[in-house]
Formats: C-alpha cells, sequence, structure tokens
C-alpha cells in the first residue's frame, strides 16, 4: 500500500442522488481504520475553488447513512470550467496538505476530476452518485434504486386515480439523456407505453397502439416519458394527441421528487462498498479511475473511458417492456 497518502478529501458533486452520505460516511470510516485524515469538501468543485472545507472525523458522519440529499452539500460549478477556478481549487487543496481526493457524481464529477489532474499532479478518484444511471463501468449507481421506487410509488398512486375515472395519463420522469429510470419505472408500474431517448418512437405508431388498447377495452393508461426523450417532454406530447386526434389526457411530471427521499437498503449497502473500496483504490496507488460494481464485482474504469463510452440500455428489457404491456 502506498504510503504517500495521508489526507484525503471528499466531495460531492452535481445532482444530489440518495446514498451520498452513506457514501462519505463509508469513506471517512474506511480512511480513519487506516490512519488517514479526511477533509470534506462542502458544495463540490465551487466549495473547493472557495476553500469551503472541514477536517471530518468518525462522529461527523454518525447518523446519515438514511439521510436523503447531500450533508457535504453539492453544486454545478460554472467557475470550475475556467483555468483560473482550478488554480483557486488547487490552492485550496494545497493549503490543506490534501494528497488525494474521492469525487462522488456523474459525468460531469469525473470531467471535472479528469481536466483537473491533467494539470495538477493529485490523485482522483470516483464514485457512481446519480440518479441517472446513465455511468459506464457500473450496472449501477448510487441513488437510482431509491429515485425509481420513488416513481414506482408515485405512479402506483396514479393508477389510481386513472382507474377511477377512465384516463389517460402521461407520467415524466427523470433521466436527462438516459432512459433508465423511465424503463425501470415503466416496467415496475406495467406502463401501457414507455418513451425513450434511446428509441425513436413514431408518434403516429403511438397512437396506433393506444387505440388498439382501447379496442381491448383498456380503459385507462399510463404512459412513462423520459424527459430526454425525442418527441418533447409529457405536455408537448399530450397537446400533440389532442390537437391532432382529439384525445385527452391528463400530464403529471415527477420532477425533483425522484431525487429526494431516504436512500433505500439497496443504495445503501451499494454507496457503503464503493466508498469503502475508493478508499482501498487510492491507497493501492490507483489514481483517475470511477469506481463500480459489475455482475457483483468491484471494478476500475479509466476515468477517460467512462465518460467516453456510452451505457447502453438493455435491448431485451426494451423488447419486455413492449411484449408485457400488450
Ligand atoms: O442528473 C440528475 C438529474 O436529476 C437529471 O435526471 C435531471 O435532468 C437533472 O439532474 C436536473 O438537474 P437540476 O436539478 O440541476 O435542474
Amino acid at each position: 500500500m502506498s504510503k504517500s497518502i495521508k489526507r484525503i478529501a471528499v466531495f460531492t458533486s452535481g445532482g444530489d442522488a440518495p446514498g451520498m452520505n452513506a457514501a462519505v460516511r463509508a469513506v471517512v470510516r474506511t480512511a480513519g481504520y487506516y490512519d488517514l485524515h479526511v477533509y470534506g469538501i462542502y458544495e463540490g468543485y465551487e466549495g473547493m475553488i472557495q476553500g469551503k472545507i472541514k477536517r471530518l472525523d468518525n462522529s461527523d458522519v454518525a447518523n446519515i447513512i438514511h439521510a436523503g440529499g447531500t450533508r457535504l452539500k453539492t453544486a454545478r460549478s460554472e467557475e470550475f470550467r475556467k483555468p483560473e477556478g482550478r488554480e483557486m481549487a488547487y490552492d485550496t487543496l494545497m493549503a490543506h496538505e490534501i494528497d488525494a481526493c474521492v469525487a462522488i457524481g456523474g459525468n460531469g464529477t469525473y470531467t471535472g476530476a479528469k481536466i483537473f489532474t491533467e494539470t495538477y499532479d493529485i490523485p482522483f478518484v470516483g464514485i457512481p452518485g446519480t440518479i441517472d444511471n446513465d455511468i459506464y463501468g457500473t450496472d449501477y449507481t448510487i441513488g437510482f434504486d431509491t429515485a425509481i421506487n420513488t416513481a414506482v410509488e408515485a405512479i402506483d398512486k396514479i393508477r389510481d386515480t386513472a382507474d377511477s375515472h377512465n384516463r389517460l395519463f402521461f407520467i415524466e420522469v427523470m433521466g436527462r439523456h438516459a432512459g433508465y429510470i423511465a424503463l425501470h419505472t415503466g416496467i415496475g408500474t406495467g406502463a401501457g407505453f414507455i418513451f425513450l431517448p434511446e428509441t425513436d418512437t413514431d408518434l403516429e405508431y403511438f397512437v396506433k397502439q393506444l387505440q388498439r388498447s382501447t379496442r381491448r377495452k383498456k380503459l385507462f393508461n399510463m404512459v412513462v416519458v423520459a424527459e430526454g426523450n425525442k418527441n418533447g417532454n409529457a405536455m408537448d406530447i399530450a397537446a400533440y394527441l389532442e390537437k391532432n386526434h382529439n384525445i385527452l389526457s391528463k400530464v403529471t411530471i415527477i420532477g425533483h421528487l425522484q431525487r429526494g427521499g431516504s436512500p433505500s437498503a439497496f443504495d445503501r449497502v451499494l454507496a457503503s462498498r464503493l466508498g469503502y473500496n475508493a478508499v482501498k483504490a487510492l491507497l493501492e496507488g490507483h489514481t483517475n479511475v470511477a469506481l463500480g460494481i459489475e455482475n457483483g464485482k468491484n471494478k476500475l474504469t479509466p476515468f477517460e473511458e467512462a465518460i467516453s463510452t456510452q451505457k447502453e440500455l438493455n435491448q431485451d428489457l426494451i423488447k419486455m417492456s413492449e411484449i408485457l404491456s400488450l
């Protein structure tokens, strides 16, 4: 194990995700076990620039494993995109004699780490924390499981009112450019149709499917719409149907509800494993790698590869969702 790492910093960046606190807890406690000093940086890269950094010990991360959001706060930093911003961030790390960093976030967070380490010689490792599950090199990202459970719970409630009124509902879920949340939520709620960014759905084809389900006396229908799909958002699709086919519907946008709440047991365990692995990876001399777990096994992927490789949706799951909704 490397002897040169004595102080590490941990931070969360980009959109918060349930389980980030559990990951920070695991980093702090594992680092403590190996006699490292840990510093928490508040508000991600923005806080790194502004010097928002504080020593953390085991008691600072007590009673947070169950908490949603991120106690270290987060931000999407514009300043860190600039060389001057990154220089200020480096000064903060040097002022606190930080030897290595653990960055918890999504692709934007990894991109920031990669660019930073091209100029500054500080080892970084990344932990995948985003509800979108769109990071290459891991089967699941921290927060995804909780987010789909939240969305499923919400849609189960919509089902009651959709059924009572025989209505068509469009329910929009997050995921940015990826359809993981929509696909898993759609399967889990028995959605009649799922609009995904990864599939090119023709709206007239969708209308035919809808009419087919009406003919077989399906009285209500719930359609899950991924925010990044090519036909526009749920409002746009509902408006198209009303204008061109006189089909009325209701729209629900689940929005940031999906990002909050206590992490599921799955996310807590995943976050704990990744936080523990992050510290061990640094001590073993790894740098500029993203951690992940694939098929139950720990995995390290260079930031460059994690950022530039698209994680593909499982095509068989898409086909299955279509068959099961017939
Ligand atoms: O990346 C997580 C995510 O929640 C996406 O699903 C969504 O598109 C985006 O962040 C929303 O970001 P913000 O909260 O900054 O509007």
